[in-house]
């Protein structure tokens, strides 16, 4: 398999001085690739009221060049292939089209060929990057019927873990690997597609999935988490979008109360703009690989592929997350 050209290949340590580092924009993070982005953002946040009835996208202040560490939750999207507690292998050098495959090892991988989003980000901002999220991961395994019963595995065999499980395992660890300062510390989230996936499977409690999200939210400020940015899914659902309709409501709720500062960013609006106009952003495939276990029916240049294996985005698409998340960040503010 030829690995696109696009990609030059060599390690660099473009350290700048300390103070330059809140200035996001000419900050180069140490990295073991010069990647040059044949994809272009071409879609614009929709801005809304922090206040209104629905979720929305909207900052009420959190400001990324403050940010010196970042605490991450999620799922896939934003797992680094570590589960929590063991850090697995790095992004394999050189990079490959099959370099995040799991390639029939039954131990989680890293879902996409590159950096994901939530490293793009710490690099852009040079801060230090504490990962709890796990691929799979819910909010909350008691609220859907699939899931309730017990201990639980992935479609592929693997424990299935939740945002609860997440948060408790940062308060008995990861709270103590960075100084969580409040002021420098950003607090991500982002679940919702492994609730629908589960929803869909057997039914379900999208209240309980709901207060249990908000319930993470207030365990994390009860131990000093100040800013919080919130990722809506990726795609449009009745049933998702009245959930996140609920939880943006008890996020004005804890702003309200304590002062919490939420950025929230509607990956739904990036991904119907990348849907609606793949060519023109500089896409040629839509999914790279057949699945996460195998290496071939591959694309020829994943860095021009929307989504890596299927329904998890190519390391561009998540450079192409973060940049979003980044606009919309100063731009909804
Ligand atoms: C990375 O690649 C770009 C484009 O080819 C080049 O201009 C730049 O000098 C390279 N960076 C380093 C550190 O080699
Ligand atoms: C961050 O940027 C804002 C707006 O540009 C500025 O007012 C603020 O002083 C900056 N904060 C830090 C810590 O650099
Ligand atoms: C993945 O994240 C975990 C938790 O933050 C960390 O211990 C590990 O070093 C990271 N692994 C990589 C390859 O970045
Ligand atoms: C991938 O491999 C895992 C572990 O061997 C297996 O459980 C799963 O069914 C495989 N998935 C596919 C789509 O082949
Ligand atoms: C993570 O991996 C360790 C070691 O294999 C295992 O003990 C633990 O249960 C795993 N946790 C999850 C959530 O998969
Ligand atoms: C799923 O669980 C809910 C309550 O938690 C129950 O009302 C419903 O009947 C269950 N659905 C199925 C298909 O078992
Ligand atoms: C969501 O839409 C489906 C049809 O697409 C419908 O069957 C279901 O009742 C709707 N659910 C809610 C909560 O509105
Ligand atoms: C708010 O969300 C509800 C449920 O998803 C929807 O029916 C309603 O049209 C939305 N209202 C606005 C103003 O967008
Ligand atoms: C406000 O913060 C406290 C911890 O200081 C927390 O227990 C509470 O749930 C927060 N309120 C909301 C609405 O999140
Ligand atoms: C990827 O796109 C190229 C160019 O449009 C096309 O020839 C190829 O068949 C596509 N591959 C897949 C796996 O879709």
């Amino acid at each position: 398999m030829r690995v696109s050209s696009t990609l030059s290949i060599l390690f660099t340590a473009a350290l700048v001085a300390a103070e330059e580092q809140h200035e996001h924009e000419q900050f180069q993070f140490i990295t073991g690739v010069n990647r040059t982005l044949p994809i272009k953002l071409k879609a614009s946040p929709v801005c809304g009221e922090f206040s209104s009835q629905n979720f929305t996208e909207a900052n009420t202040g959190v400001t990324l060049n403050a940010t010196k560490t970042i605490v991450a939750f999620g799922d896939s999207w934003t797992s680094n292939g570590s589960n929590g507690t063991i850090p697995f292998a790095p992004i394999v050098f050189p990079p490959n089209p099959s370099a995040g495959a799991r390639l029939g090892n039954n131990f989680r991988a890293r879902a996409s060929n590159g950096y994901v989003w939530v490293e793009d980000l710490a690099n852009t901002l040079g801060a230090k990057l504490i990962d709890y999220s796990v691929g799979g991961a819910v909010v909350d395994l008691a609220a859907w019927n699939s899931t309730n019963k017990g201990v639980t595995f992935t479609s592929d065999n693997l424990l299935r873990t939740d945002f609860v499980a997440e948060t408790a395992l940062f308060l008995q660890q990861g709270k103590y690997l960075a100084d969580l300062n409040p002021d420098t510390t950003l607090y991500t989230v982002q679940f919702g597609i492994n609730d629908y996936n589960q929803y869909s499977l057997l039914g379900g409690d999208w209240d309980l999935a709901a207060t249990s999200f908000l319930q993470q939210i207030s365990i994390l400020q009860a131990n000093g988490a100040k800013n919080f940015l919130i990722h809506w899914v990726y795609f449009t659902r009745n049933v998702t979008d009245a959930f996140q309709n609920v939880v943006h409501q008890g996020l004005q709720t804890a702003h309200a109360e304590n002062g919490t500062n939420f950025a929230t960013v509607n990956l739904a609006n990036l991904f119907t703009a990348i849907q609606a106009s793949p060519a023109e952003w500089g896409y040629t495939n839509t999914t790279c690989l057949a699945s996460q276990n195998f290496t071939d029916f591959g694309c020829n240049d994943p860095d021009r592929s929307i989504f890596y294996i299927p329904s998890h985005p190519s390391a561009t698409t998540h450079e192409i997350l973060n940049q979003y998340t980044i606009l919309t960040m100063e731009k909804c503010i």
